[in-house]
């Protein structure tokens, strides 16, 4: 049963309940192991959007729902045809005047890839949330449905309209650019290192402590992103470590790849074998970003001195993952050479 905003504490600023497509791909939040007590053996994205929405009787009291089952997959299956997929699929959504804003249940392990990647392509100020769980749906104590009514009360409040998209998860809102996963195990896995989450959900509340900065959605010059999985340029990700050889890269300039994201040491740093192999692919029109394997700060780009010269682009504050689907978009929306990428990534 409908109860009517005003009467409910999901308060929100529709006259009428709002609209929300909940979309499902996968992940633990449709998982499902043997027992109650098992919270690491269990087989991810098992679980239908039916059952995950009624686990949650609540939602009736806070939005209007539209249900569609996306995909079924671990997330550390994530494709670039399901990517093409969900967001020619949110962006036909939200361009109808039936929705009101989009949810979508994702697996954790690239929640945060899939997040950036709408955050740059959705062509929409509606709210966007995706949300999760650690645990799966048949575990004591699962995460997942409180989830789910927290990410739907804030897609369907009108304080997450042009905050970009979003990522609801352990009460907390985070923006798509900033949040990580931190913890292969803890509930409170998400977090936004260095600037903090932008506000928090609880029984209803929907509350921003800031905004985002950064151009996103309907302000990136991305589009919604490459029409069709082979248009994706290929780029690949490449570590810097202790005795780290140019191997790799060797090997990839050789398969053609477009762009080397390398998550290198503390400021990005790379070993200097790594390093030579890394600026003959520049020089052979690669694109190469120096991003960092740390966890939070940025990599200083350092001019003149070396990444001028080497041909090499600095990732700013995101992470080697987000770095990757930045350069993608770059490069399939026309972007070459470093100061025109650097531009890109000092923007976004
Ligand atoms: C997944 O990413 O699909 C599995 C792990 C999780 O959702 O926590």
């Amino acid at each position: 049963m409908n109860t009517s905003p005003a009467s409910s504490p999901f308060s929100t600023l529709y006259a009428a309940l709002p609209r929300i497509a909940v979309l499902a791909t996968g992940g633990t939040i449709a998982g499902s192991a043997q027992d109650a007590t098992s919270t690491a053996g269990y087989q991810a994205g098992v679980v239908g959007v039916g059952q995950l929405l009624a686990a949650v009787p609540a939602l009736s009291t806070v939005a209007n729902i539209h249900a569609e089952q996306i995909a079924s997959v671990d997330s550390k299956d994530m494709s670039l045809a399901l990517w093409t997929t969900l967001v020619q699929r949110v962006n036909a959504l939200l361009a109808t005047e039936d929705i009101d804003g989009v949810v979508i249940t994702h697996g954790t392990d690239t929640l945060e890839e899939t997040a950036y990647l709408l955050h740059l392509t959705v062509r929409s100020t509606k709210p966007v949330v995706l949300t999760a769980a650690m645990r799966p749906s048949s575990a004591l104590s699962a995460d997942g449905p409180l989830n789910l009514l927290n990410a739907v009360s804030v897609a369907g409040h009108r304080a997450a309209h042009g905050q970009g998209v979003l990522v609801v998860f352990n009460n907390r809102i985070h923006s798509a650019r900033d949040v990580v996963k931190t913890s292969t195990f803890a509930v409170d896995t998400f977090q936004s290192p260095e600037v903090g989450a932008l506000g928090w959900v609880q029984d209803g509340r929907v509350e921003f402590q800031r905004s985002v900065v950064r151009p996103h959605t309907v302000a990136t010059e991305f589009a919604s992103g490459p029409a069709s999985a082979d248009a994706w340029p290929a780029v690949e990700i490449v570590t810097s470590y202790a005795g780290a050889t140019r191997t790799i890269v060797d090997a990839l300039v050789q398969a053609g790849v477009r762009g080397i994201v390398v998550a290198g040491t503390g400021n990005g740093s790379i070993h200097a074998a790594l390093q030579q192999g890394l600026a003959d692919a520049a020089s052979q029109g690669v694109a190469v970003v120096r991003a960092s394997r740390v966890g939070s700060g940025h990599v200083m780009h350092n001019g003149a001195a070396s990444d001028d010269a080497l041909g090499f682009v600095t990732a700013n504050s995101l992470n080697p993952y987000k770095a990757r689907v930045l350069l993608m978009l770059a490069l399939a929306a026309g972007g070459t050479g470093p100061a025109e990428l650097q531009r890109v990534f000092d923007l976004y």
